[in-house]
């Protein structure tokens, strides 16, 4: 047996979902565009979701077909809708709407024990936004409650969509957490009464407070990932790798889904066994590329073949 197959799979929850701009429907949800990458780089992979029997649904599925996607994890629910997020265009920012009571909102629990069972992942991914309903929630506890497998949390905050007490929770039950600056302002803001507009924390302090954070959760790692300026790994041993000097990107066409790509790729080599600095260095590079690409995933997959041929 080859290690490739010798490896167990990351299995994926949350929400796959389509992002509607009215003129076109492209389809994501951070767990998807994360479980898709890992299809892409043959990583075995396991989503677990839940979609409608709508016209949403059957592009999630195409999806999953494109990428060649075990639907193992796949629910089908028979009255509520597949996710969907309204995109409205601007010439400043897009506005989201992001749907309540959505299929991915009610990923049934035993269901979703059955296959984890069968799977035995070696990792978990989960964020907050399948989360916001009990339904989907209580399948994610019981889901973590059943494997041993690290447990990897991108915090994903979307606002108005998360409860402090979802945050707590899943940081307490994460071994390793992601967060952007603005969620990184959140949780200093929750936990450390730190305000937004409060004097800059200097680098020293933010290093302490990570390092506060990590204590707090017992978490082994805490990543927090710097948009253009690259990332910064905290370890519970006190250890920090930042990675400031990607080669960058050649243009920014849009920073969709630049964190999911992080974290694909940061999943990969905890999968792979790469070094954690490699890790780090690979998961910045390739999420910068995502950056000069429209959109979180891309339409071509030849798109991987650079990477793959780069990190053989
Ligand atoms: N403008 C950019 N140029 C180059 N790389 C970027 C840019 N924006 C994001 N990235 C890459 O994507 C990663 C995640 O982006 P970030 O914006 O911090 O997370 P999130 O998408 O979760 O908000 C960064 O650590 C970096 O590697
Ligand atoms: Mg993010």
């Amino acid at each position: 047996m080859n290690s490739a197959a010798a490896t167990a799979p990351c299995l994926v929850f949350g929400e796959a979902l389509v992002d509607d701009f009215s003129t076109e429907q492209v389809v994501g949800g951070a767990p998807f565009n994360v479980a898709r990458h890992l299809a892409a780089f043959m990583a075995p992979q396991l989503l677990v979701t839940r979609i409608g029997n709508d016209a949403a649904g059957q592009a999630v599925r195409a999806e999953f077909e494109r990428f060649a996607m075990s639907e193992a994890g796949l629910q089908l629910d028979a009255m509520e809708e597949t996710g969907r997020v309204l995109v409205e265009r601007s010439a400043r920012a897009h506005r989201f709407t992001i749907l309540p009571n959505q299929a991915y909102d009610f990923i049934d629990r035993d269901t979703a024990l059955t296959v984890v069972e069968a799977a035995q992942p070696g990792i978990v991914y989960f964020g907050t936004l399948a989360q916001r309903n009990e339904r989907s929630r209580t399948a994610l506890n019981a889901l973590l409650g059943a494997t041993g497998a690290l447990r990897y949390l991108d915090l994903n905050l979307r606002e108005g969509q998360y409860e402090e007490r979802t945050v707590t929770r899943s940081l307490q039950a994460a071994n390793i957490a992601k967060v952007n600056e603005e969620e990184l302002q959140v949780l200093f803001k929750s936990y450390f009464q730190i305000k937004p507009d409060d004097p800059a924390l200097s680098a020293e302090e933010v290093r302490a407070s990570c390092q506060a954070l990590l204590q707090m959760f017992s978490l082994d790692a805490l990543i927090l990932t710097l948009g253009h300026r690259g990332s910064a790994y905290f370890s519970a041993d006190g250890q920090v790798v930042t990675h400031r000097d990607n080669p960058a990107p050649p243009f920014v066409i849009d920073t969709v889904g630049a964190g999911d790509a992080f974290s694909a790729i940061f999943l990969l080599g905890k999968m792979r066994g790469w070094e954690l600095d490699v890790t780090l260095g690979r998961a910045n590079e390739f999420a910068g590329a995502i950056c000069a690409i429209p959109g979180a995933v891309p339409r071509d997959l030849g798109f991987y073949d650079q990477w793959m041929r780069k990190w053989r």
